[in-house]
Protein backbone atom coordinates (compact mmCIF):
# COMPACT_ATOMS: atom_id res chain seq x y z
CA UNK A 1 0.00 0.00 0.00
CA UNK A 2 1.22 3.19 -0.64
CA UNK A 3 1.73 5.54 2.18
CA UNK A 4 0.71 9.01 2.42
CA UNK A 5 3.31 11.46 4.42
CA UNK A 6 3.21 10.95 8.22
CA UNK A 7 0.73 7.97 7.37
CA UNK A 8 0.73 4.88 9.84
CA UNK A 9 -0.75 1.57 9.44
CA UNK A 10 -1.28 -0.66 13.12
CA UNK A 11 -2.96 -3.44 13.72
CA UNK A 12 -4.00 -4.71 17.31
CA UNK A 13 -6.05 -8.16 18.45
CA UNK A 14 -9.31 -8.91 19.71
CA UNK A 15 -8.49 -10.99 23.08
CA UNK A 16 -10.89 -13.67 24.99
CA UNK A 17 -10.78 -14.45 28.87
CA UNK A 18 -10.48 -17.76 29.22
CA UNK A 19 -11.21 -17.57 33.48
CA UNK A 20 -11.38 -14.64 35.34
CA UNK A 21 -14.04 -11.80 33.99
CA UNK A 22 -15.34 -9.71 36.70
CA UNK A 23 -13.49 -11.00 39.35
CA UNK A 24 -10.65 -9.21 37.44
CA UNK A 25 -12.24 -6.26 38.44
CA UNK A 26 -11.88 -6.77 42.16
CA UNK A 27 -8.00 -7.72 42.06
CA UNK A 28 -8.24 -11.81 41.04
CA UNK A 29 -6.63 -13.07 38.62
CA UNK A 30 -7.66 -13.77 35.12
CA UNK A 31 -6.32 -16.10 32.13
CA UNK A 32 -6.48 -13.83 28.65
CA UNK A 33 -5.47 -14.52 25.31
CA UNK A 34 -5.10 -12.86 22.24
CA UNK A 35 -6.77 -14.25 19.27
CA UNK A 36 -6.22 -14.30 15.23
CA UNK A 37 -9.44 -11.10 14.83
CA UNK A 38 -7.18 -8.03 13.91
CA UNK A 39 -8.46 -4.32 13.93
CA UNK A 40 -6.24 -2.33 11.86
CA UNK A 41 -5.82 1.60 11.77
CA UNK A 42 -4.53 3.96 9.09
CA UNK A 43 -3.94 7.16 10.71
CA UNK A 44 -2.92 10.07 8.82
CA UNK A 45 -2.31 13.60 9.10
CA UNK A 46 -4.16 16.24 7.29
CA UNK A 47 -6.57 18.90 7.61
CA UNK A 48 -7.14 20.58 10.40
CA UNK A 49 -9.75 17.96 12.13
CA UNK A 50 -10.32 14.64 13.33
CA UNK A 51 -11.99 12.30 10.70
CA UNK A 52 -13.21 9.04 11.42
CA UNK A 53 -13.84 6.75 8.58
CA UNK A 54 -15.70 3.44 9.86
CA UNK A 55 -18.18 1.14 9.89
CA UNK A 56 -18.21 1.62 14.09
CA UNK A 57 -19.52 4.67 15.89
CA UNK A 58 -16.53 7.02 15.62
CA UNK A 59 -16.96 8.52 19.23
CA UNK A 60 -14.59 6.37 20.96
CA UNK A 61 -11.84 6.54 18.18
CA UNK A 62 -12.12 10.35 17.78
CA UNK A 63 -12.10 10.80 21.88
CA UNK A 64 -9.03 8.31 22.11
CA UNK A 65 -7.57 10.68 19.85
CA UNK A 66 -8.48 13.65 21.52
CA UNK A 67 -6.93 11.82 24.68
CA UNK A 68 -3.60 10.59 23.05
CA UNK A 69 -2.80 13.69 21.33
CA UNK A 70 -3.37 15.80 24.73
CA UNK A 71 -0.79 12.87 26.69
CA UNK A 72 1.98 13.03 24.24
CA UNK A 73 1.34 16.72 24.07
CA UNK A 74 1.20 16.94 20.57
CA UNK A 75 -0.87 20.03 19.15
CA UNK A 76 -4.56 19.73 19.19
CA UNK A 77 -4.81 21.89 16.51
CA UNK A 78 -2.99 19.03 14.10
CA UNK A 79 -5.77 17.51 12.19
CA UNK A 80 -5.62 13.05 12.16
CA UNK A 81 -7.42 11.09 8.97
CA UNK A 82 -8.10 7.29 11.16
CA UNK A 83 -9.75 4.42 8.72
CA UNK A 84 -10.83 1.87 10.40
CA UNK A 85 -11.01 -1.68 9.37
CA UNK A 86 -11.87 -4.22 11.55
CA UNK A 87 -12.79 -8.15 11.99
CA UNK A 88 -13.30 -8.39 15.49
CA UNK A 89 -17.15 -8.85 15.58
CA UNK A 90 -18.69 -6.22 17.47
CA UNK A 91 -21.00 -9.06 19.49
CA UNK A 92 -19.81 -8.29 22.92
CA UNK A 93 -16.51 -9.93 24.42
CA UNK A 94 -14.14 -9.94 21.95
CA UNK A 95 -12.37 -6.51 23.00
CA UNK A 96 -13.09 -4.35 19.81
CA UNK A 97 -12.73 -1.14 22.08
CA UNK A 98 -9.84 -2.52 23.49
CA UNK A 99 -7.72 -3.11 20.21
CA UNK A 100 -9.18 0.19 18.90
CA UNK A 101 -7.78 2.25 22.06
CA UNK A 102 -4.28 0.26 21.73
CA UNK A 103 -4.18 0.58 17.90
CA UNK A 104 -4.54 4.30 18.63
CA UNK A 105 -2.02 4.59 21.36
CA UNK A 106 0.07 2.94 19.21
CA UNK A 107 -0.61 4.63 15.87
CA UNK A 108 0.15 8.29 17.11
CA UNK A 109 3.20 6.67 19.67
CA UNK A 110 4.18 6.05 16.67
CA UNK A 111 4.14 9.30 14.69
CA UNK A 112 5.71 11.36 17.29
CA UNK A 113 8.33 8.83 18.77
CA UNK A 114 9.10 6.92 15.69
CA UNK A 115 9.16 3.94 17.60
CA UNK A 116 6.30 1.71 19.83
CA UNK A 117 6.91 1.93 23.49
CA UNK A 118 4.44 -1.13 24.40
CA UNK A 119 4.13 0.07 28.14
CA UNK A 120 3.32 3.68 27.32
CA UNK A 121 0.69 2.28 24.70
CA UNK A 122 -0.50 0.05 27.51
CA UNK A 123 -1.07 3.22 29.95
CA UNK A 124 -2.77 5.22 27.02
CA UNK A 125 -5.30 2.55 25.52
CA UNK A 126 -6.09 2.50 29.71
CA UNK A 127 -7.07 5.54 29.66
CA UNK A 128 -9.65 5.55 26.48
CA UNK A 129 -10.91 2.48 28.30
CA UNK A 130 -11.44 4.26 31.14
CA UNK A 131 -13.95 6.27 29.45
CA UNK A 132 -15.48 3.31 28.11
CA UNK A 133 -16.43 1.49 30.81
CA UNK A 134 -15.17 3.45 33.85
CA UNK A 135 -13.93 0.82 35.99
CA UNK A 136 -11.65 -1.55 33.83
CA UNK A 137 -9.51 -4.23 34.89
CA UNK A 138 -6.91 -3.21 32.27
CA UNK A 139 -7.03 -6.94 30.89
CA UNK A 140 -8.45 -6.54 27.72
CA UNK A 141 -6.23 -3.28 26.33
CA UNK A 142 -2.72 -5.13 27.85
CA UNK A 143 -3.72 -8.93 26.31
CA UNK A 144 -4.14 -6.47 23.15
CA UNK A 145 -0.77 -4.87 23.47
CA UNK A 146 1.30 -7.62 24.27
CA UNK A 147 -0.27 -10.42 22.42
CA UNK A 148 0.12 -14.26 23.74
CA UNK A 149 -1.49 -15.43 26.67
CA UNK A 150 -1.43 -13.17 29.83
CA UNK A 151 -2.03 -14.04 33.41
CA UNK A 152 -3.26 -10.71 34.77
CA UNK A 153 -4.21 -9.49 37.74
CA UNK A 154 -5.16 -5.49 39.04
CA UNK A 155 -4.11 -5.32 42.19
CA UNK A 156 -4.43 -1.92 42.90
CA UNK A 157 -5.18 1.26 40.48
CA UNK A 158 -1.31 2.09 40.08
CA UNK A 159 -0.12 -1.61 40.14
CA UNK A 160 -1.63 -4.08 37.31
CA UNK A 161 1.11 -7.15 37.13
CA UNK A 162 0.91 -9.43 34.31
CA UNK A 163 3.34 -12.59 32.94
CA UNK A 164 2.92 -13.33 29.10
CA UNK A 165 2.69 -17.04 29.09
CA UNK A 166 4.70 -18.34 26.52
CA UNK A 167 3.60 -21.91 25.48
CA UNK A 168 2.71 -23.46 22.14
CA UNK A 169 -0.96 -24.29 22.48
CA UNK A 170 -3.19 -26.28 20.31
CA UNK A 171 -6.14 -25.67 21.73
CA UNK A 172 -9.11 -25.48 19.52
CA UNK A 173 -11.90 -23.46 20.68
CA UNK A 174 -15.34 -22.49 18.72
CA UNK A 175 -16.82 -18.88 19.72
CA UNK A 176 -20.55 -19.16 19.26
CA UNK A 177 -22.76 -16.24 18.92
CA UNK A 178 -25.40 -16.17 21.45
CA UNK A 179 -26.51 -12.53 20.46
CA UNK A 180 -25.48 -8.94 21.34
CA UNK A 181 -26.28 -8.10 25.07
CA UNK A 182 -28.63 -5.11 25.39
CA UNK A 183 -26.09 -3.80 28.31
CA UNK A 184 -22.80 -2.44 28.11
CA UNK A 185 -19.61 -3.59 29.42
CA UNK A 186 -20.10 -1.04 32.19
CA UNK A 187 -23.59 -1.88 32.86
CA UNK A 188 -22.46 -5.34 33.39
CA UNK A 189 -19.54 -4.44 35.84
CA UNK A 190 -22.09 -2.07 37.78
CA UNK A 191 -24.45 -5.01 37.75
CA UNK A 192 -21.81 -6.94 39.58
CA UNK A 193 -20.97 -4.01 41.83
CA UNK A 194 -24.29 -3.83 43.13
CA UNK A 195 -24.33 -7.44 44.05
CA UNK A 196 -20.98 -7.32 45.84
CA UNK A 197 -22.47 -4.21 47.88
CA UNK A 198 -25.70 -6.40 48.49
CA UNK A 199 -23.84 -9.57 49.19
CA UNK A 200 -20.33 -9.49 49.90
CA UNK A 201 -19.71 -12.52 51.21
CA UNK A 202 -21.85 -14.68 48.58
CA UNK A 203 -20.02 -12.65 45.72
CA UNK A 204 -16.45 -13.09 47.95
CA UNK A 205 -17.06 -16.03 47.85
CA UNK A 206 -18.10 -16.85 44.22
CA UNK A 207 -14.85 -14.66 43.05
CA UNK A 208 -12.16 -17.01 45.42
CA UNK A 209 -13.91 -19.94 43.70
CA UNK A 210 -13.37 -18.26 39.95
CA UNK A 211 -9.72 -18.41 40.98
CA UNK A 212 -9.40 -21.72 42.12
CA UNK A 213 -10.68 -22.28 38.48
CA UNK A 214 -8.60 -19.48 36.98
CA UNK A 215 -5.84 -21.21 38.08
CA UNK A 216 -6.19 -24.99 37.17
CA UNK A 217 -6.66 -23.29 33.69
CA UNK A 218 -2.96 -22.00 34.28
CA UNK A 219 -2.18 -25.32 35.43
CA UNK A 220 -3.52 -27.00 31.91
CA UNK A 221 -1.56 -24.12 29.64
CA UNK A 222 1.25 -24.62 30.85
CA UNK A 223 1.17 -28.71 30.51
CA UNK A 224 -0.64 -30.22 33.27
CA UNK A 225 -2.57 -32.85 31.97
CA UNK A 226 -4.50 -33.83 34.76
CA UNK A 227 -6.98 -31.05 33.73
CA UNK A 228 -10.10 -31.05 31.74
CA UNK A 229 -10.72 -28.16 29.67
CA UNK A 230 -14.73 -28.66 29.22
CA UNK A 231 -15.06 -29.13 32.82
CA UNK A 232 -13.45 -26.07 33.29
CA UNK A 233 -15.47 -23.99 31.19
CA UNK A 234 -18.39 -25.39 32.72
CA UNK A 235 -17.43 -24.44 36.09
CA UNK A 236 -16.52 -21.52 35.79
CA UNK A 237 -19.90 -20.94 33.51
CA UNK A 238 -21.99 -21.86 36.78
CA UNK A 239 -20.19 -19.07 39.08
CA UNK A 240 -20.40 -16.87 36.15
CA UNK A 241 -24.10 -17.28 36.15
CA UNK A 242 -24.43 -17.49 40.11
CA UNK A 243 -23.58 -13.59 39.75
CA UNK A 244 -26.04 -13.02 37.14
CA UNK A 245 -24.48 -12.19 34.07
CA UNK A 246 -25.75 -14.89 31.84
CA UNK A 247 -29.00 -14.30 30.32
CA UNK A 248 -31.96 -17.60 29.67
CA UNK A 249 -30.93 -17.67 25.74
CA UNK A 250 -27.12 -18.10 26.60
CA UNK A 251 -27.57 -20.56 29.55
CA UNK A 252 -29.85 -22.75 27.61
CA UNK A 253 -27.02 -22.89 24.59
CA UNK A 254 -24.78 -23.75 27.12
CA UNK A 255 -27.08 -26.10 28.83
CA UNK A 256 -27.02 -27.68 25.08
CA UNK A 257 -23.23 -28.12 24.72
CA UNK A 258 -23.22 -29.27 28.03
CA UNK A 259 -25.64 -32.22 27.14
CA UNK A 260 -23.52 -33.21 24.29
CA UNK A 261 -20.68 -33.76 26.59
CA UNK A 262 -18.66 -30.38 25.29
CA UNK A 263 -18.08 -27.46 27.89
CA UNK A 264 -18.67 -23.62 27.10
CA UNK A 265 -18.30 -20.47 29.24
CA UNK A 266 -19.58 -16.80 27.96
CA UNK A 267 -15.84 -14.58 27.51
CA UNK A 268 -16.10 -11.49 28.46
CA UNK A 269 -18.70 -9.05 30.58
CA UNK A 270 -21.63 -11.14 29.37
CA UNK A 271 -25.28 -10.10 29.06
CA UNK A 272 -28.45 -10.69 30.73
CA UNK A 273 -31.59 -9.48 29.28
CA UNK A 274 -31.13 -10.62 25.59
CA UNK A 275 -28.20 -12.31 24.31
CA UNK A 276 -24.56 -12.38 26.46
CA UNK A 277 -21.84 -11.80 23.97
CA UNK A 278 -19.63 -15.04 22.22
CA UNK A 279 -19.72 -17.98 24.30
CA UNK A 280 -16.14 -20.28 23.68
CA UNK A 281 -17.47 -24.06 23.47
CA UNK A 282 -15.12 -26.93 23.39
CA UNK A 283 -15.33 -31.05 22.91
CA UNK A 284 -12.81 -33.34 22.83
CA UNK A 285 -14.41 -34.71 19.58
CA UNK A 286 -14.84 -31.08 18.01
CA UNK A 287 -16.82 -32.92 15.05
CA UNK A 288 -19.95 -33.32 17.89
CA UNK A 289 -19.71 -29.41 17.99
CA UNK A 290 -20.11 -29.15 14.73
CA UNK A 291 -22.51 -30.77 14.08
CA UNK A 292 -24.54 -29.28 16.50
CA UNK A 293 -24.02 -25.91 15.68
CA UNK A 294 -24.91 -26.59 11.85
CA UNK A 295 -28.33 -28.41 13.01
CA UNK A 296 -29.31 -25.57 15.35
CA UNK A 297 -27.69 -22.81 12.48
CA UNK A 298 -25.73 -21.09 15.16
CA UNK A 299 -23.09 -18.33 13.74
CA UNK A 300 -20.01 -19.65 15.18
CA UNK A 301 -16.49 -19.83 13.80
CA UNK A 302 -12.91 -20.96 15.04
CA UNK A 303 -10.23 -18.91 17.03
CA UNK A 304 -6.49 -19.41 17.07
CA UNK A 305 -5.30 -18.34 20.57
CA UNK A 306 -2.01 -17.07 21.28
CA UNK A 307 -1.72 -14.24 18.47
CA UNK A 308 0.33 -11.49 17.96
CA UNK A 309 -0.21 -8.13 19.59
CA UNK A 310 -0.03 -4.90 18.63
CA UNK A 311 2.82 -3.89 15.64
CA UNK A 312 3.21 -1.92 12.93
CA UNK A 313 1.59 -3.34 9.43
O1 LIG B 1 -15.66 -5.74 27.68
P1 LIG B 1 -15.56 -7.22 27.75
O2 LIG B 1 -16.81 -7.92 27.40
O3 LIG B 1 -14.37 -7.73 27.03
O4 LIG B 1 -15.34 -7.63 29.31
C1 LIG B 1 -14.29 -7.17 30.06
C2 LIG B 1 -14.10 -8.05 31.25
C3 LIG B 1 -14.67 -7.55 32.58
O5 LIG B 1 -13.99 -8.32 33.58
C4 LIG B 1 -16.15 -7.82 32.68
C5 LIG B 1 -14.42 -6.08 32.81
C6 LIG B 1 -12.96 -5.72 32.99
O6 LIG B 1 -12.67 -4.53 32.89
O7 LIG B 1 -12.14 -6.60 33.28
Amino acid sequence: MTLKPNSVNVSAPGKIILSGEHAMVYGYPAVLSAIDRRLNLNLCQENDEIKIISDHPPDLAEYGIRQVTKELKVSDRQGWTAKIDSNIPPTGGMGSSAALSVAIAAALYFSTKKKLDLKEINKMAYQIETRQHRRPSGGDNTVSTYGGFLWYRKEVENLKTFSSLTLDNQMKLLIIDSGKPIESTGQMVEKVKSMMLTKPARTDKIFREIEKITRCFLQLLIGEKSYNLANLMNDNEILLEEIGVVSNRAKLLIDKIKSIGGGAKISGAGGYQAGSGIILAYHHDEAKLLNFVSQNMLKYFRVKLGCEGVKLE
